[in-house]
């Protein structure tokens, strides 16, 4: 049920909602307001396009409120504040030993999640250890069976890195693939869906950059997305990652135990312009 409807007194006819819907299927009703047709309902991509694009709030859709929604207009952040965040995220390695706050966590994976997603498909499921014991339970987990599996030579060539890792940590509790971070997030989506890898990709994307503005460092976590999704897959299903998801990436977080004070500097993007 796509609950489409027009608050009369508010509208002015003016057209945006028609002309910005992606599927093309809200006309004109005889009472000449926007309406969605019933036989096209079933193409609605649940994008809320209408209700955002509407000046005056007029639209409602999946029993949304405009009224409940954030206004946009005046209330970007200044682009060099924007291109400051972008420069000056870290990939954080050192972390404070103890929790982000569970309201502020909740607040940043509920922002993320609006990250968009191909053909609005908006299933990434987040699975968060939001307690640093569950991390450091996983971690002595996974060191554990990475030793095991080094010992019995059962580590490719291509991943041998990780024997490497392993004898660090049994030698000196110093652990390369964790980081000691307080908490872990893997992003996975339905293999099913349009853009799995991509949705993911970009959900902790968003997820990353929210999470450093709002002070909590991050880091993309390539060690534990292989160690874990290609090397010892069981505890995927030991983490209730759904069998039929694709494993999009993990992410380290938590409040970092490092600052840093400006931003690095690269050379310039590498551009192709054909013709
Ligand atoms: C897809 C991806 C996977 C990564 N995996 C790891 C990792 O497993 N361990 C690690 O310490 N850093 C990892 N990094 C961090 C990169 O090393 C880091 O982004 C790069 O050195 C640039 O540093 P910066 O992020 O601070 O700008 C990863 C980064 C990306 C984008």
């Amino acid at each position: 049920m796509l609950q489409f409807k027009v608050h009369k007194a508010a509208c002015t006819r003016c057209g945006e909602c028609v002309f910005d819907c992606p599927s093309r299927i809200i006309g004109v009703g005889e009472d000449a307001f926007p309406a969605i047709p019933a036989e096209k309902a079933t193409s609605c991509i649940r994008c809320e396009h209408c209700l955002s694009v509407c000046p005056t709030g007029a639209i409602s859709i999946l029993g949304y409120d405009p009224a409940d929604s954030m206004p946009v207009e005046g209330k970007y952040p200044d682009p060099v504040e924007l291109e400051t965040l972008i420069k000056g995220r870290r990939s954080v390695r050192r972390y404070r030993e103890e929790n982000v706050d569970p309201e502020l966590m909740q607040h940043i994976l509920d922002v993320a999640w609006h990250a968009p997603t191909g053909v609005n498909a908006r299933q990434v499921t987040f699975t968060v250890l939001d307690d640093r014991e569950k991390v450091a339970r996983l971690r002595d987990e996974v060191m554990a069976e990475l030793l095991r599996m080094s010992q019995e030579n059962a580590i490719p060539k291509s991943m041998a890195y990780f024997s490497r890792f392993v004898r660090v940590w049994e030698r000196s509790q110093v652990d390369l693939i964790f980081r000691n971070a307080p908490h872990l997030l893997i992003a996975s989506a339905p293999k099913g869906v349009a853009c799995p890898k991509e949705d993911c990709m970009i959900a902790l994307s968003y997820f990353e950059l929210f999470a450093q503005a709002n002070g909590i460092g991050t880091l993309w976590n390539g060690l534990v997305k292989w160690a874990i999704d290609e090397l010892l897959p069981d505890f995927k299903t030991r983490l209730g990652i759904p069998e039929e998801h694709q494993f999009g990436y993990a992410m380290s977080f938590g409040l970092p135990a490092v600052r840093y004070a400006r931003t690095v500097q690269h050379t310039p993007a590498l551009i192709n312009r054909p013709l």
